[in-house]
């Protein structure tokens, strides 16, 4: 994995980059959301998903929130994954993590959360995510980078999900050491 604050003018096509997104990936990144979360939606018969149901002016909206940590990954000049950080106080939500589907099962995902773990501000103390109560592979993956059930709720549409926690301590790196980044 490589960080910038811009994409290498001669970016390799095969290798991921990862960084901020702008105002201007906003319509790119409702389509990787989007063409995403068809399957969350087809797995719970509902199309009501908040990633779904999200317009772009509240993509946008969330982008510019400097209490949000929006972040893409580029496969060369393609935007191929997003995932968003929303701190409050002294939590950070992972919300809207994504990857689109030709692009999955190659560590994109898994460098995502790595970043973005990265970047957790001094002041957090938890991180925490809801994810699809029947959405096994994803409830796994979490699991394996530290981040435990804590409850259940459900959504707008009336999915239940599960909300996992993962603490930060204060002066300790917050990814944990299972979380590698891939090349
Ligand atoms: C979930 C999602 C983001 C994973 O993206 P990805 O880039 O394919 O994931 P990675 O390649 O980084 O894999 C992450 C881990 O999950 C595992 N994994 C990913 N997809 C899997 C699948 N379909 N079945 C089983 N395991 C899977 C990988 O083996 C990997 O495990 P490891 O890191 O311990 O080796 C992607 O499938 C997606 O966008 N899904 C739809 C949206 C969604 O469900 N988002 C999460 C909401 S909580």
């Amino acid at each position: 994995m490589s960080a910038a604050a811009e994409p290498a003018a001669a970016a390799d096509p095969a290798e991921v980059v990862i960084r901020r997104l702008r105002a201007e990936h906003a319509g790119e990144a409702l389509t990787v959301q989007r063409a995403a979360f068809v399957d969350e939606a087809r797995r719970y018969r509902t199309s009501e998903i908040p990633p779904l149901r999200e317009t772009l002016a509240e993509l946008r909206a969330d982008i510019d929130d400097p209490a949000v940590i929006p972040l893409g990954a580029w496969l060369g000049s393609r935007l191929v994954g997003s995932v968003r950080g929303r701190v409050s106080a002294d939590r950070m939500e992972l919300a809207r993590l994504a990857v689109a589907p030709d692009t999955r099962g190659r560590g994109i995902a898994r460098q995502l959360v790595t970043a973005l773990l990265a970047e957790v501000p001094a002041r957090v103390r938890v991180v925490w995510l809801v994810a699809g109560g029947d959405s096994e592979a994803n409830l796994a993956f979490y699991r394996r980078v530290g981040f435990r059930p804590v409850g259940e709720r459900s959504d707008v549409a009336g999915v239940r999900l599960v909300v996992l926690e993962k603490p930060v301590e204060p002066g300790k790196p917050v990814d944990s050491t299972r979380v590698v980044a891939a090349g």
